[in-house]
């Protein structure tokens, strides 16, 4: 019997940008994906005479409706026609439906585990056909890099090698949550009626932006289109993140994590002794930028 354990970091989105909807229903997009320091972790345990089985530990969450980590766990198997014959175990920190790719995270961390116990069998382009099945944002978490421009439905990466650490806050409303799959309906249905038609970075130029200093960033999320109506927290969050001069902020996401980014951690913590004042029901976790290999104690692939 053998364990390996691994850390599945959540990602912030910096940008978003939503093209139209595919025929095969889901949407183009170019986003700037970030790893960040919130994570969840994923055991992995080979037993021989056992099924495929799953436990999930979460403190106050309700349980996940689809297991990504069982989907990923069966894709794997069956691409190398073995059995599953492995006992998943998730400690779960990132919470879900927020626009964190915790599921899409958790779920690649399992692809990984299970290629490193059989000796890096699949290459990294055949992990990310089979996390691309799995969901569209699983990809970005098969690179190692902290950050990267997505494009596709979530597949093409462009890693950006960069070792810029960032500081920041995540704030997420306690009483509102948006599935990924109505978000993109509404910003459909929205556009259709208003006649908005999408615009797309140049993907050269996005990056050249995102290396240019944190308050010159002009960066947005289509999803605000849609999720600004549906509740006021996110105008009332800008307000207040304004006086906070070299803080930038964003919708992670299709929501309903609202993200602030700093390059200096003095700055946060400033704007957090404001949030913590003036910001009702919502819940706020610190967070960093994660570079793969400086992450500390536990493992990562
Ligand atoms: O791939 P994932 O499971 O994260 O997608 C959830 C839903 O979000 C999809 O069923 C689809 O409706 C929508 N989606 C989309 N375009 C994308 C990613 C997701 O329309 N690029």
């Amino acid at each position: 019997m053998v364990t390996v354990t691994a850390l599945a970091p959540a990602k912030i989105n910096l940008h978003l940008a939503i093209g139209s909807r595919r025929d095969d229903g889901f949407h183009d997009l170019i986003s700037l994906f970030h790893l960040i320091d919130l994570a969840d972790t994923v055991s992995v345990t080979v037993e021989e005479s056992a099924q495929l089985s799953i436990s999930v530990e979460m403190e106050g969450m309700p349980p996940v409706a689809q297991n990504t980590m069982e989907v990923a766990a069966r894709l794997f198997a069956e691409t190398l026609q073995l059995t599953p014959s492995i006992h998943i175990h998730c400690k779960k920190v990132i919470p879900d439906q927020a626009g964190l790719g915790g599921g899409s995270s958790d779920a690649a961390t399992v692809l990984l585990i299970l290629n490193h116990l059989y000796g890096e069998i699949l290459s990294c382009s055949a992990l990310i056909d089979i996390g691309a099945k799995v969901g569209s944002d699983v990809p970005f978490f098969l690179g190692e890099s902290a950050y990267a421009c997505v494009e596709g439905r979530g597949e093409i990466l462009t890693p950006v090698n960069c070792d810029r650490s960032l500081y920041g806050v995540i704030v997420i409303p306690n009483e509102f949550r948006i599935s990924t799959g109505r978000a993109f309906a509404d910003l459909d249905a929205l556009r259709e009626k208003e006649k908005i038609v999408p615009r797309f970075d140049d993907k050269s130029e996005l990056i050249t932006r995102f290396l240019q200093p944190v308050d010159q960033w002009d960066f947005s999320n289509d999803f605000r289109l849609v999720l600004d109506p549906l509740t006021p927290i996110y105008k009332k969050l800008d307000v207040i993140v304004a006086q906070f001069p070299g803080c930038f902020s964003t919708l992670s996401g299709s929501g309903s994590t609202y993200c602030v980014v700093a390059e200096e951690q003095g700055k946060i913590d400033r704007l957090r002794t404001k949030l913590e004042k003036m910001a009702a029901n919502v819940t706020i976790y610190d967070i960093k930028s994660l570079h793969r290999g400086h992450s500390g104690d536990t493992v990562l692939l």
